[in-house]
């Protein structure tokens, strides 16, 4: 069998990596690794620095002694399209022909310009039909993130949508109960991914225009500082109301953070609603939470308050073994959060298909 990818997770204001190795002891962390990116490297999901994203790549990978070329990447944002079908159960080339047809249908780029992928979810409903996962990603930022991991000098292998890297980051790592119908938020800088899963199979993606930004604006603006400056506060401030010792930040930037995650938490709600609407005999038994912004103290209880579902950090780590002769053991716990997207990544096979 294959081994598992590198789990590269390119972000606008960082580059998260993870490899792990899976045997039958369960799973041991090999390689983790953040490497902040310069601002506006990657805009609007689009690739405008090339050369910081690879030199990002390649000091990251010298740094941490990374071994191993096969890399497992995912692209989000507008960049991608997934859509649940409903259609008669068919396979073959029949299958591949409807698939076709609904590509067309459903993705409003030009079929030249994008590059496509489908999954069974169900093969057979009892009425006769049966149920598709559709993705679509434009070519062109496909080869843009390609085309940085192979300047970095690694092999991309896998391209995978955000949304699954994340939905398989939590199977992988404390995985599904049967029947259970769960939301995984990861909270980035820019933008949150929402991915809603029932009995284990994706049944809801969504955007969200909401990350760690929304707060750093907030406090630049309302307290007049620069962006650095706001960052360096609200990291500042998520450390202190997390319990630890921080450098001192202005009383208001503790306001603003729990402000912010009321706003936030309601932007969640909307799609929460949204497909709670529409999903019949359907609860949320938990919304697992994960991202840079997901260390915000507030955001998890804001959610918590507003959804009444129970709300968790969710650590990839959990039940992976991780050698502290090896790892700092402090740094990666308080930021496993972080690397969620990345593990998901490093459990895919070269060949999976994505
Ligand atoms: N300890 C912390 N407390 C509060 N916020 C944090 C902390 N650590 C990181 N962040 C925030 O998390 C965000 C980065 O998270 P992440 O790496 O998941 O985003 P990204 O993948 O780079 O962004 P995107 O997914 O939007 O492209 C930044 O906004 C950063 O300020
Ligand atoms: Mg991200």
């Amino acid at each position: 069998m294959a081994k598992q990818c590198i789990g590269l997770d390119i972000g606008t204001s960082a580059i998260k990596l993870v490899q792990v190795k899976v045997s039958r002891r369960g799973m041991a962390l090999t390689n983790f690794g953040i490497e902040p990116v310069p601002p506006q490297s990657i805009v609007d999901g689009v690739v405008m620095n090339h050369r910081a994203l690879v030199d990002a790549l390649r000091n990251l990978a010298s740094r941490i002694h990374l071994r191993g070329k096969s890399m497992a990447i995912a692209v989000s944002g507008n960049a991608v399209i997934i859509k649940r079908l409903t259609i008669p159960a068919m396979d073959g080339p029949a299958l591949e022909e409807q698939m076709e047809w609904e590509v067309r249908q459903n993705i409003p780029f030009s079929r030249d310009d994008v590059v496509v992928d489908h999954e069974v979810l169900v093969q057979q409903t009892p009425q006769g039909q049966m149920e598709v996962m559709l993705v679509a990603a434009k070519r062109e930022v496909v080869g843009q993130y390609m085309q940085v991991v192979r300047d970095a000098g690694f092999q991309p292998v896998v391209v995978d949508a955000a949304a699954f890297s994340l939905q398989n980051a939590v199977e992988g790592g404390v995985g599904f109960s049967p029947g259970e119908t769960v939301a995984i938020v990861n909270v980035g800088a820019t933008f949150s991914t929402m991915s809603i899963v029932q009995d284990g199979l994706p049944t809801f993606n969504r955007d969200l225009g909401v990350g760690g930004n929304t707060y750093t604006e907030a406090i630049r603006t309302r307290l007049a500082v620069s962006t650095d400056g706001a960052e360096a506060y609200k990291v500042g401030g998520a450390i202190a109301a997390a319990g630890a010792a921080a450098d001192v930040v202005p009383q208001e930037v503790h306001h603003i953070l729990a402000q912010v995650s009321e706003q936030v938490a309601e932007e969640f709600q909307r799609s929460l609603d949204f497909y709670l609407n529409d999903a019949v005999d359907t609860h949320l038994s938990r919304i697992y939470l994960s991202g840079g912004s997901a260390l915000v103290p507030q955001l998890p209880k804001a959610l918590q308050d507003r959804s009444r579902i129970p709300v968790e950090i969710f650590d990839p780590f959990m039940r992976v073994s991780v050698d502290p002769r090896r790892f700092h053991v402090d740094y990666l716990r308080a930021n496993a959060p972080v690397a969620a997207i990345a593990f998901g990544l490093a459990l895919r096979r070269a060949g999976d298909s994505a």
